[in-house]
């Protein structure tokens, strides 16, 4: 079976990269990107294509059984037709199957609900694409967080508007072993999988980064008013409105969600505690 993953460059495309060359063989996968140059290092033949070209994709789809497609970045209104792109070239390759990285999210009225929405109309094209498919609803991964506990530090705390909703978090190594599976395994077609691990709150997270990570930080309650503000001013109008709408839903019960992981591979979801554990030494 041959396999393209797309936006290989980037740091999900790249894990779920790793572990479908170990499920399939180096010979079977293909990746795309828009900047191919960034994924050198995988060593794997990686075609440049941009979400904005369908032709892109008709190229390099070319002989490939299954296709994992990777959410894109740009705007909300802008990736459902990016999306559409490599649907569209999935079918007029001849591609049999395509498995989707889609978001968590229960529908609510935050600044990161076009996201989610945008999301939930992909999953809507798959379906009436009349090709085989399997959709998995990624979880918040951790990382962003551990890559960002520097500046906590710095803060001495963890703020944001989440107050005590739960987050269902996961990583991207853990989402890596759940797609390969989803690619390979047949009898997982035609249905949506939310993988996620447990729901934790702030407090708890924080808990664990002072228990195995070393920090002594403190989890400060913001409103989501001054949470937007403060996140428009640290990190422009766009991402800043993404990165509040987040913790909004976070808030608002909306990312708490119940698993399908053990559903999909077969074995729990490893603990959030034990993953931010195994940054320990790093
Ligand atoms: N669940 C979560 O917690 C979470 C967190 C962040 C993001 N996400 C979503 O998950 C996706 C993957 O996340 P990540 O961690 O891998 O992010 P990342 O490391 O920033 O990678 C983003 C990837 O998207 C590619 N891309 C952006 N615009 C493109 C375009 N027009 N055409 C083709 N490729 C394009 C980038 O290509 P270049 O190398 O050319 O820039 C890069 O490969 C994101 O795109 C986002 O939708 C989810």
């Amino acid at each position: 079976m041959k396999i393209a993953i797309t936006a290989v460059s980037g740091q999900l495309g790249a894990a779920i990269t790793k572990r479908a060359i170990e499920e399939f063989g180096k010979e079977n996968v293909i990746g795309t990107a828009r900047t191919p140059e960034n994924a050198k290092s995988l060593g794997i033949k990686v075609f440049k294509a941009d979400y904005n070209s369908k032709e892109d994709f008709i190229k390099a789809f070319q002989g490939i059984n299954a296709v994992l497609l990777v959410s894109g970045m740009d705007k909300p209104e802008n990736r459902i037709r990016q999306h559409q792109n490599v649907i569209n070239a999935a079918k007029e390759a001849g591609v049999r199957k395509i498995v989707y990285c889609s978001i968590i999210g229960k529908p609510g009225t935050s600044t990161f609900d076009a996201v989610v929405n945008s999301n939930r109309q992909t999953e809507k094209d798959i379906k009436e694409s009349n090709l085989e498919y399997a959709i998995g609803r990624n979880g918040l991964y951790i990382e962003p967080d551990i890559e960002y506990l520097e500046n906590y530090i710095k803060d001495g705390k963890i703020a944001n508007c989440a107050a005590d909703g739960k987050c269902s978090y996961t990583s991207r190594d853990e989402l890596a072993i759940a797609y390969s599976q989803l690619l390979k395994n047949n009898s997982l077609n035609g249905k949506i999988y939310e993988l996620v691990g447990e729901a934790i709150t702030q407090t708890e997270l924080v808990g664990y980064f002072n228990k195995y990570l070393g920090t002594s930080l403190l989890f400060e309650s913001m409103s989501p008013k001054d949470y937007l503000a403060w996140q428009q001013n640290t990190n422009g109008e766009f991402l800043g409105t993404i990165i509040s709408g987040i913790y909004a839903k976070i808030r608002n019960g909306e990312f708490e969600i119940d698993s399908d992981f053990e559903k999909v591979v077969g074995r729990k979801h490893k603990a959030i505690s034990e993953i931010i554990n195994s940054y320990k030494n790093e």
